[in-house]
């Protein structure tokens, strides 16, 4: 853990320059705008340490998977999110000696994400190897009003000299990534020009054929009057610049604006690229920084009005959350729904990919709380897009007949995982595609969806289930062998509780689902059932057998539902009892260490009490939860906010507390030592159901929307809107009461502390 930054309701705030912080810097500084996005590197040359990284939403390189001992079935690539050609340099020279934060002596370094405009800013003087002194005050977008535009306002100000200086405006295609897995480059070159005041890079992507093509202009201003100094342009391998000579007087600013238009073949008909790029691009320029700058910052206030929670009387815990809803924002808008939602969205490599469970476990619940529905509904439509895909998953695993294992991991619906504990084993992510579908129809009543897409997918999934789960002639009784749970610190366990709950709980859900569109449209129904060849009697008896005999383990003893066979028989040694030294135990300890311990890296029975928590009484909750929750480590982000809604659920108000701002300030802190990989993205819409559905109790049911707000101890109050069936609605808690407030569409009735109220 790690607490350098100051807490501020709005601004994330870094003061003093420590390089052993900056890659940590440059995950949480990172901006995005949905389509585009950027880690924090500096604009000028840096040789310290630092992990550069610029980002194009669904541009993406299939790398060869390499593995130490190949397995049947392993996906042939693993697909990655790319880092794309950079274009915020800007590179000084003053009087020929290199400008570069790690070769200088660096004072009054402040770095700051202003949150409510969606701006990072930078500023610091920097003391030259011969004296110089130099003022540097940067300020940076990634447009929210437009997807396909960054600016940057960079002032220069010489405080005890007047000098020649160069800056190089540059755009960067030479570019690789980190985790590339024979040190390949992705990129390959299609167009470069450079002309004076503009430069322009198209570049493709190797195998996947993207076309991303980078341009920029840039103005220079000393005293609010334009500068022309004396232009070289430069063109090397994937590389353009502008170097334009000035001569920088002793204590006059001179500001350089670069804009930037990145477009993609995504959006754009590669053969119109450079021409459509170059026309946005001298728009933008004509328009200006501060235009631009407006234009940004009243997206962000719209986002903010609809979306903030606000905390009175815990500046850490308010930080913590705006933080977290602004970088879900800025990582997946909802405007285009082939899109989704990377673990690291915008600020890192890690993970690849950009689709995991997490989306449906995650993050629908924020998006359906906080965005018109429609975003919801794109989310669960790109699922049903894969069908075929996770069709085709299953098949390559041995199973038939139309069973659907949606991927772990995937760029386009094709699995390219490639750890057979994940990949063959971690598959109650099926479970999760399933349950999305129930939890966007509870919350948003829009049963039709079933029909149109929602009971393919189901069946797909029920197909699967019903085909991965054997008959024990021991037990008597349906298993489920060799499974990871979510606590990917137990791999090839027999009976995950939760991976089999949740399979009998989509079985019976699909019947629900067969009988609903049954009935809605006799018509539909009947060609789906004949285009999926689906055999409804034969098929339901067994789902049906399968629920009714299943083997779901259960300590009689203890109460509690058994994680796995075999947990008991571990030695159970809480978590409190570590050394902090162990900790986090994935990078300390040897991976059959962690196998064989009681160490839960993230919820997992509890995983399946949070979301069927209206299944079990509270008492099984309770009991559940006090013998695991000591045990988890919560190593993956996904888990504290599970633990924060069901320890509110259990009145255990410090826990929640405790877990409250583990997930929301997960990175800002850097409690799992890694955040200079990327922030945790998709943890973040669990943060905001901490939140909402922990200490707010927002629940729905049969079409009722329930709260039962409580506050922490030390907080004032806290409020939230969320969006739900046409109304938005406000909700204040203060320690002695609660406020709701109906604030747009019809009258609604609501249980509040299980009353019903009328708004
Ligand atoms: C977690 C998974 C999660 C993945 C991406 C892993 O550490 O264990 O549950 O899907 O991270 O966030």
């Amino acid at each position: 853990m790690k607490q350098y930054l100051k807490h501020h309701e709005w601004e994330i705030i870094e003061e003093g320059f420590d390089p052993h912080f900056n890659r940590i810097s440059e995950s949480i500084f990172s901006l995005g705008n949905g389509r585009m996005g950027q880690r924090a590197n500096f604009e000028e040359h840096y040789s310290g340490d630092t992990h550069q990284g610029t980002y194009v939403a669904g541009v993406y390189y299939p790398d060869k998977t390499r593995v130490g001992w190949w397995k049947n079935g392993y996906p042939e690539y693993f697909a990655k999110v790319l880092n794309a050609p950079s274009w915020i340099g800007i590179d000084i020279k003053i009087d020929q000696q290199q400008f570069d934060l790690a070769k200088c002596t660096v004072t009054d370094f402040v770095r700051t994400l202003d949150m409510k405009r969606g701006t990072l800013h930078r500023s610091f003087t920097a003391t030259l190897g011969d004296g110089k002194k130099v003022k540097i005050s940067a300020h940076r977008f990634c447009s929210m009003a437009d997807g396909e535009v960054g600016a940057i306002r960079y002032a220069i100000t010489p405080i005890n000299f007047s000098s020649a200086a160069s800056i190089r405006l540059s755009i960067d295609a030479d570019v690789v990534n980190k985790d590339s897995n024979y040190d390949e480059k992705f990129w390959d070159e299609v167009y470069k020009e450079s002309q004076l005041g503009y430069a322009v890079v198209t570049a493709k992507t190797k195998k996947t054929d993207f076309h991303v093509c980078t341009s920029i202009e840039y103005d220079l201003e000393e005293a609010g009057k334009r500068v022309k100094g004396k232009v070289f342009t430069n063109i090397k391998s994937k590389y353009v610049d502008n170097v334009v000579g000035v001569d920088l007087k002793e204590g006059v600013e001179l500001v350089v604006y670069k804009y930037a238009v990145v477009m993609s073949s995504e959006n754009h008909p590669k053969d119109t690229l450079v021409k459509v790029c170059h026309k946005k691009l001298d728009e933008v320029a004509k328009m200006g920084f501060d235009q631009l700058l407006k234009a940004h910052e009243s997206v962000w206030k719209e986002i903010w009005e609809k979306c903030d929670i606000t905390i009175e009387g815990d500046i850490a815990a308010q930080q913590g959350i705006r933080f977290n809803i602004f970088q879900l924002m800025q990582t997946y808008t909802g405007a285009d729904e082939r899109l989704n939602i990377g673990p690291k969205g915008f600020t890192g490599e890690k993970y690849g990919g950009s689709t995991y469970w997490d989306t449906e476990a995650y993050c629908l619940p924020f998006y359906l709380g906080t965005s018109d529905p429609q975003v919801a509904r794109n989310l669960l439509v790109y699922r049903h897009k894969h069908l075929q895909r996770a069709i085709e998953n299953a098949a390559k695993l041995g199973f038939t007949d139309g069973a659907a294992l949606y991927p772990m991991v995937t760029m386009n619906g094709e699995e390219c995982h490639n750890e057979w504990e994940i990949t063959f084993e971690e598959i109650h992510r099926n479970g999760a595609i399933a349950f999305a579908i129930y939890d966007y129809i509870r919350y948003t009543g829009d049963e039709k969806y079933l029909t149109e897409f929602g009971l393919e997918v189901l069946i797909g999934i029920s197909r699967f289930w019903s085909q991965r789960i054997t008959f024990s002639e021991a037990k008597k009784q349906y298993v489920m062998l060799g499974v990871t749970g979510p606590n990917e610190y137990e791999n090839n366990v027999n009976n995950n509780w939760y991976t089999s709950y949740i399979a009998c709980w989509t079985m019976e859900y699909t019947q629900k689902a067969l009988d609903f569109v049954r009935k809605d449209n006799h018509i539909k129904f009947s060609s789906l059932i004949a285009n999926l060849n689906f055999n409804e009697f034969q098929e339901t008896s067994r789902w049906a057998e399968i629920r009714g005999n299943m083997y779901l383990g259960e300590d009689k003893q203890l109460g509690i539902f058994l994680q796995q066979d075999g947990f008991l028989d571990k030695e159970i040694i809480p978590v409190r009892n570590l050394r902090p030294q162990d900790r986090p135990l994935n990078q300390k300890w040897s991976w059959d260490r962690i196998l064989r311990s009681c160490y839960i890296k993230q919820a997992d029975v509890l995983q399946g009490l949070y979301l069927f928590d209206d299944r079990f009484d509270i008492e099984t909750i309770k009991r559940n939860f006090d013998f695991y929750e000591p045990l988890t480590v919560h190593e993956s982000s996904l888990s504290p906010c599970v633990h924060v809604i069901l320890a509110s659920k259990l009145g255990y108000k410090e826990k929640a507390y405790e877990m409250y701002l583990r997930t929301s300030r997960l990175d800002l802190d850097d409690y799992n030592n890694d955040t200079e990989d990327g922030c945790h993205i998709t943890s973040m819409a669990g943060t905001w159901m901490s939140v909402v559905k922990g200490f707010g109790g927002m629940r729905v049911k049969e079409g009722v929307l329930h709260f039962s707000p409580y506050i922490p101890d030390h907080w004032e109050s806290y409020s939230f809107r969320i969006d739900f069936r046409g109304r938005v609605i406000k909700v204040r808690a203060l320690k002695e009461k609660t406020e709701l407030v109906l604030e747009s569409g019809e009258p609604i009735e609501i249980m509040l502390n299980g009353k019903m109220v009328k708004l």
